[in-house]
């Protein structure tokens, strides 16, 4: 038997991998499993943005290979969304990459710039690719814990207490606002902080900003970009699964520094060989075309958010309400042991798949997330078998904290 290459050692499956694998054992069974674990947007994108992509798909010259980096006209998308979104002037030619979804840009990015013995600053909890592609990268992993922040719902590092051994060897640090897995936002104070801290330090600030376009109630995300020099820094993911729900697309890039997107794409261009065109056509509709859209797609998730706050905190979760992202973050009720335990617990009894707040470090122990990617009706079957459940196993009873 061939051994895998010791890299290997480093990851295991991803978790959804393994989640999955149960949810179709158990949908086998015949249980009604209602996934509201993986953040999959389940809406369609607008019908202006599917045209795009099919009138495209009907045109027979355009099946060839993409630019490496994107074509012109799709980075020039992005640099005109940069402009109108956040103010921000990037160049499309030499500031914008294409990327086929932001995670492969999180694995590339980490290859580009890690060599064994580098350190990534991590969030914890904190999307697992960053911590992921930093080992198969050879570098080590400084877990930065965030703690909410005074009387506020930010989850935020406390930067100023990265040890200085490990400062001197860090290279990276990544930040993703508004927040997977906590649902917490950040300021642009807070981005000006970590811009200074990394010049200070020489780290390269990594900011991936794949929920900026999921703002409740009018909440608009900022990008890192609009702090002023930030891109002689910084670089910033941005990616259209979420912001136009467009996730099977794969489509998103990276926009910034220009020597870290040129880097990134010497890499990339030995890797993968750009994007179908009619996924950029669909991408340009998106960033380009009519936004309105998105603030009716908010309003049914702030319904879904409301529905399910409501049942979270009668269950006893302390839960914030969220100003974006598509998840809930709401600690385990009072009397579970522990969040691996209590999400697969659920899953067995209920057919209600959440994801335990280990998934995204240690530092999620005693959470869970829910994500919002289920139709109101389905939220409200799931919301009803916790409660049963609940009632069942006496959390209900034994419930005290109810945060606002
Ligand atoms: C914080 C964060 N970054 C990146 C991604 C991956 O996005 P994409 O679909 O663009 O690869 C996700 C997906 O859930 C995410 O939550």
């Amino acid at each position: 038997m061939i051994t895998p290459a010791h890299r290997m050692s480093a990851v295991g499956p991803h978790l959804f991998a393994r989640l999955n694998q149960r949810k179709a054992e158990l949908r086998a069974a015949g249980l009604d499993v209602i996934a509201l674990d993986m953040g999959s947007p389940d809406l369609p994108p607008s019908p202006h943005i599917v045209e795009a992509l099919v009138r495209c798909a009907h045109r027979s010259d355009r099946y060839g290979y993409g630019e490496f980096t994107g074509s012109s006209a799709v980075r020039q998308a992005f640099a005109r969304f940069y402009q109108h979104r956040f103010g921000v002037s990037v160049n499309p030619e030499s500031e914008v990459l294409l990327l086929l979804g932001s995670k492969e840009g999180i694995y590339h990015l980490s290859f580009a710039f890690l060599d064994p013995g580098d350190v990534a600053l991590v969030p914890d909890p904190g999307y697992p690719t960053y911590a992921a592609a930093a080992r198969l990268a050879g570098a080590a992993v400084h877990a930065m814990p965030l703690a909410r922040v005074g009387e506020s719902d930010s989850w935020l590092p406390d930067l100023e207490r990265i040890p200085g051994d490990v400062l001197a060897r860090a290279k990276l640090l990544w930040l993703n606002y508004p927040n997977n897995p906590t649902a917490s936002v950040a300021s642009l104070a807070f981005f000006e902080q970590a811009v200074e801290f990394c010049r200070r330090h020489g780290i390269l600030l990594v900011h991936d900003n794949a929920y900026s376009e999921t703002g409740y109630d009018g909440y608009r995300a900022p990008s890192v970009l609009q702090v002023p020099g930030a891109q002689e820094v910084a670089v910033e993911f941005f990616s259209l699964s979420k912001a136009y729900n467009m996730a099977g697309m794969r489509v998103g890039a990276l926009v910034g520094n220009a020597e870290v997107v040129k880097t990134v794409a010497a890499l990339k261009s030995n890797v993968d060989t750009g994007a179908f065109a009619a996924i950029e056509e669909a991408a340009i509709a998106a960033l380009v075309g009519d936004q309105s859209w998105l603030q009716e797609r908010q309003v049914i998730y702030r319904q879904r958010r409301d529905l399910c706050l409501a049942a979270l905190r009668a269950l006893g979760c302390e839960v914030a309400s969220p100003q974006a992202t598509i998840y809930l973050w709401a600690r385990l009720p009072p009397g579970a042991t522990d969040s691996a335990t209590w999400c697969m617990d659920t899953l067995e009894a209920t057919g209600v798949s959440l994801t335990p707040g280990t998934a995204f470090g240690q530092n999620g122990e005693g959470y869970f997330r829910l994500a919002l990617t289920a139709p109101l009706e389905r939220l409200r079957v799931a919301m009803d078998r916790l409660v049963a459940y609940g009632q069942q196993t006496d959390w209900i009873a034994n419930s005290c904290v109810i945060a606002g």
